[in-house]
């Protein structure tokens, strides 16, 4: 497998972005590709720079056995569509505020997550106003998306 630069971003990189991040992990290292990603996430907004995950999110990973407690927020920027060759937003407004801040001639490295891991285009709805279960539902969407994308990137 090539290797492959990827960013997950959703609105503020504490719920959804951070556990995507922490599930491919994951799963690329029980695969023995973690060497082959580079795998990161960010905010669309500002609101939670410097911020661990929601404890929501850090609860649910750490019950499927990830550990994404020292991750922190931050914003995403120009200078992200150079570093990464895939920024994948978790709903469609993520991906529309990506397009408009993406430098021009980089617009094409913008997908919906769901959309590029499976074919089938599918927000990951935002939970942060959500009950407990929600985050449940969440990690399921996201574990089963970042499977697909790994069987998308050839592993
Ligand atoms: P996320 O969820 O985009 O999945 O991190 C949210 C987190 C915080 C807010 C909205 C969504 N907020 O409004 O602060």
């Amino acid at each position: 497998m090539k290797s492959v630069r990827v960013l997950f971003v959703c609105l503020g990189n504490i719920c959804r972005s951070p556990l995507a991040e922490g599930v491919l992990r994951e799963l690329a290292a029980q695969k023995g590709l973690a060497s082959a990603l580079l795998i990161d996430s960010a905010g669309t907004g500002a609101w939670h720079v410097g911020d661990p995950p929601d404890r929501r999110s850090i609860a649910v990973a750490r019950r499927h056995g990830i550990d994404i407690s020292a991750l922190r927020g931050r914003q995403v920027g120009a200078l992200d569509f150079a570093a990464f060759d895939l920024i994948l937003g978790m709903d469609e407004s993520n991906v529309a505020a990506l397009t408009r801040i993406a430098p021009s001639g980089t617009a094409d490295k913008v997908h919906l997550f769901l959309s590029y891991a499976t074919g089938r285009s599918q927000n990951v709805p935002d939970p942060y106003y959500e009950g407990p279960e929600a985050f449940e539902a969440l990690y399921q969407m996201l574990e089963a998306g970042c499977s697909s994308l790994l069987e998308r990137f050839g592993a």
